[in-house]
């Protein structure tokens, strides 16, 4: 049995140090973010697209980016009620932004135009990572 756990202890081992590396570097972007630049941008003083532009979102508080005036009534909501761009809310609205805005406005429908769902872990944790490291 012994010998059954230590590829498993080998593989979490070298989970954590994926994840410590990418908290740690300023992050290259990674390519789940191709999700993403359909409608965003990344680079500081970027324009809007259909979607705000994203340089230095993280800790900030959701629907504030200045000069992005299509923000969803929903989101409006959200933001009134307080929500701001922790690591672990950016990660569960990429992850399913419908069901997110659902939970954090309360309400059993709710619409926007942002329908990127980033499935795997790694692909969500990847793009927390770098949106944290886009900062002055
Ligand atoms: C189809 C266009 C589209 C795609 C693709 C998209 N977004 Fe969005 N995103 C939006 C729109 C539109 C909003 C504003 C949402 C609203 O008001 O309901 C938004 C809002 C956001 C916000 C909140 C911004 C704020 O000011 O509060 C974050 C964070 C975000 N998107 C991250 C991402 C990431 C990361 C990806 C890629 C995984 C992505 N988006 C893909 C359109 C998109």
């Amino acid at each position: 049995m012994i010998r059954f756990f230590l590829p498993l202890a080998t593989a979490a081992a070298m989970l954590a140090g994926t994840a410590a590396s990418l908290s740690a570097a300023a992050a290259d972007a990674p390519k789940a973010i191709r999700a993403c630049v359909a409608c965003h941008t990344f680079e500081k003083g970027g324009p809007s697209k259909i979607g705000p532009n994203l340089y230095g979102i993280a800790g900030q508080p959701a629907a504030k980016v200045p000069g992005f005036g299509k923000y969803g009534e929903d989101m409006k909501a959200a933001a009134a009620k307080g929500l701001s761009w922790t690591p672990e809310n950016i990660a569960a609205y990429i992850a399913d932004p419908i069901g997110f805005l659902k939970a954090a406005t309360g309400k059993s429908e709710v619409r926007t135009n942002m329908i990127a769902r980033i499935r795997k872990p790694e692909e969500r944790a990847a793009i927390v990572g770098y949106l944290q490291s886009l900062k002055d």
